[in-house]
């Protein structure tokens, strides 16, 4: 018999980080499941507790409309972010924009209330919001606040309804478990009776139920969501239903093909085929600069690869399904939920995928995990701790760690000279500023934004002496209050003991002509294979969540700058850039030195939000 398990419902007003709220409650051992804003509540058997997500709108906006009986429930509610001004401005509070937002870390001084039991007082906490609550509800207390955001939490202890400006579900609030801990236990009084292997149960049974008596071909990345994806269809479906192909974009790092043919035989998958399409994806690049082109390009492609493979086995596409190792955050930012802005397209998600998907053609089993989830049902599953810590690598792989530019759309020198003013009244001495011509995409209160990197050179210093804690304070002190900027980066080639004297400025560097092309991916294969081989070196790869590397089209004698930007993360949806050790980021940036083939090497300071991981 099905238990009937104990239930949180967290309503989606389309937060980036919505989905994870449920998964930090069902790793607490609570069952929690998303819900439409307007949905009937009241239905929900044993349901014990309702959180309301953040979004990118404004309360009382007509396109956020919700159901206004959930506050009748006599349920305990938290709101966050969003939910806690919707508390506000349903229960007759204030809600209002002043045009200071916060984005990224922050410190709360929190007050007595049960939500905060067992924290500290002053609390690290992620924020990512323009709005703010300015007047209380009645029968609120104000039990936290920053000094840009006096009620930075509310709380009405008698009808347990707690409001938080900011995100306790990210890892990056340090103490943000604690908080749902509090609220599942203390407040809802929930049991504790669920658990992750219940979810690998019910996902196979529901693949063999979506599948019925078809077939799967996977396309197979060789990460881990992929080889998961794989492991489980074999497993639900049997080895003769599965079909995986591996196609070589050209896009690949250094020996990438190679070594996944490799640690996926070793895996038992010995049916994999590969295709090499390297050609194809070069030729559709050509002369394609923008970022979401590129990504709807290189995404089509793959659907491309697949049909072809198909009709040249000879398979009816009548009797197979497009099986993917979609999981949960490639969805959300592609604007995959019913609020939520689009933030990239990701490969798995371009338009026909979505028509196929419509068409009941594609199966996902993973779509709803988050990579560490992913990882504990790859070790479930028995595959081998190489396999299932693989550090995760974008389906479009370097194609859109390669900036393009073209020369045509030049720049307005006047808007820079501007925002540079603006920035140098923020950096203290002895930091000086400057804004690249470039741009990147970064997120910032769950919407896109594509906007310059501001770099700060800090003169004299040394890899020994740079002040991380001090850039992780200067870096969003930027990007809040300069919208024309979404990420900052230190200058790491020159000064710091790195080179010899190499009397290179920054305001020399100009915007290269430049698209995708095999001798740009070469060099950033190159580049790519000297950092990934460092951070192994120093037995880096489990604190680094993801190592991109990134060519950009700035420089000196048309030659490309560098982008490191090494970051910590759990599930991808926020992220820490990561301090490297002086000696591997010395060992690094003079590697790529020597190469000879760059102009400036950067670091990347810029945690998410308001940055993404990727730049495109
Ligand atoms: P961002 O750049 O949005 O990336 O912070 C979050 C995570 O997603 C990966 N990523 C992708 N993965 N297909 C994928 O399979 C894609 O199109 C794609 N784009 C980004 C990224 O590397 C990071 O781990």
């Amino acid at each position: 018999m099905p238990i009937n398990h104990q239930q949180i419902a967290v309503l989606d007003f389309g937060s980036q980080y919505t989905h994870l709220i449920a998964r930090r409650f069902r790793q607490l051992g609570v069952l929690a499941k998303l819900y439409l804003p307007t949905a009937d509540l009241s239905r929900i058997p044993n349901l014990i507790g309702i959180v309301l997500s953040g979004g990118p709108g404004s309360a009382g906006d007509k396109e956020y409309p919700y159901n206004p009986d959930i506050f009748k429930l006599g349920l305990p509610i938290l709101g966050h972010c969003f939910g806690h001004h919707l508390i506000a401005h349903h229960l007759g509070g204030e809600v209002n924009n002043d045009g200071t937002g916060e984005y990224g870390l922050a410190t709360v001084q929190v007050g007595e209330s049960v939500i905060f039991e067992g924290l500290a007082g002053g609390e690290v906490v992620w924020m990512s919001h323009g709005d703010s609550v300015t007047r209380l509800p009645q029968g609120f207390k104000t039990i936290g606040g920053t000094p840009d955001c006096p009620i930075a939490a509310m709380a009405n202890e008698a009808e347990k309804i707690y409001g938080l400006q900011f995100h306790p579900e990210v890892t990056h609030t340090v103490h943000g478990q604690i908080i749902l801990e509090n609220f599942a236990f203390k407040i809802c009084g929930a049991a504790r009776d669920w658990q992750i292997k219940d979810w690998l149960d019910q996902v196979i049974q529901q693949t063999r139920k979506d599948v019925k008596d078809k077939k799967v071909f996977l396309l197979v990345s060789g990460g881990v969501d992929s080889t998961v994806c794989y492991a489980l269809l074999e497993k639900a479906l049997g080895r003769e239903s599965v079909f995986g192909l591996h196609v070589d974009t050209g896009l690949m790092r250094k020996n990438e093909v190679a070594q996944v043919q490799g640690s996926l035989a070793q895996a038992g998958f010995e049916s994999l085929q590969v295709k090499d399409a390297s050609a194809q994806f070069l030729s559709a690049l050509k002369a394609v600069y923008d970022p979401e082109e590129k990504r709807k390009i290189i995404g089509q492609l793959f659907v491309d690869m697949q049909a072809q493979v198909s009709r040249e086995v000879g398979l009816n596409s009548q009797d197979w399904l497009l099986g993917q190792g979609t999981i949960y955050p490639d969805t959300i930012e592609t604007g995959g939920t019913h609020h939520a802005d689009t933030i990239k397209t990701h490969h798995n998600r371009v338009a026909e995928i979505h028509q196929l998907i419509a068409a009941g053609k594609v199966i996902e089993p993973l779509k709803d995990l988050y990579k560490d989830e992913v990882r504990e049902l790859g070790q479930l599953l028995g595959l081998s701790p190489k396999l299932v810590w693989r550090q995760p690598f974008p389906g479009p792989g370097l194609g859109i760690r390669l900036l393009c530019h073209n020369k045509k759309g030049e720049r307005d020198n006047e808007k820079f000279d501007e925002i540079k003013n603006r920035i140098a009244r923020i950096v203290p001495s002895p930091y000086t500023a400057k804004v690249l011509p470039i741009k990147s995409v970064g997120v910032q209160g769950d919407y896109r934004t594509y906007a310059h990197p501001c770099v700060v050179e800090i003169p004299n210093s040394k890899f020994s002496n740079i002040d991380w804690p001090e850039l992780e304070i200067l870096s969003p002190a930027i990007t809040n209050k300069v919208r024309a900027v979404n990420r900052v980066l230190i200058r790491v080639d020159d000064g710091y003991g790195s080179s010899a004297n190499r009397d290179w400025h920054l305001d020399d560097g100009e915007l290269i002509e430049a698209s995708v092309t095999k001798e740009r991916l070469d060099l950033l294969r190159e580049i790519d294979a000297i950092a990934q081989e460092e951070m192994v070196k120093a037995k880096l790869e489990r604190d680094i969540w993801q190592f991109p590397v990134v060519l950009v089209p700035f420089g000196l004698n048309s030659k490309d700058s560098v982008v490191l930007r090494p970051v910590s993360s759990l599930e991808a949806m926020t992220a820490r850039f990561y301090p490297l050790e002086p000696e591997v980021l010395q060992q690094i940036v003079s590697r790529i030195i020597a190469l000879n083939q760059t102009s400036f090497v950067f670091f990347d300071v810029t945690n998410k939000p308001p940055g993404t991981i990727e730049w495109e």
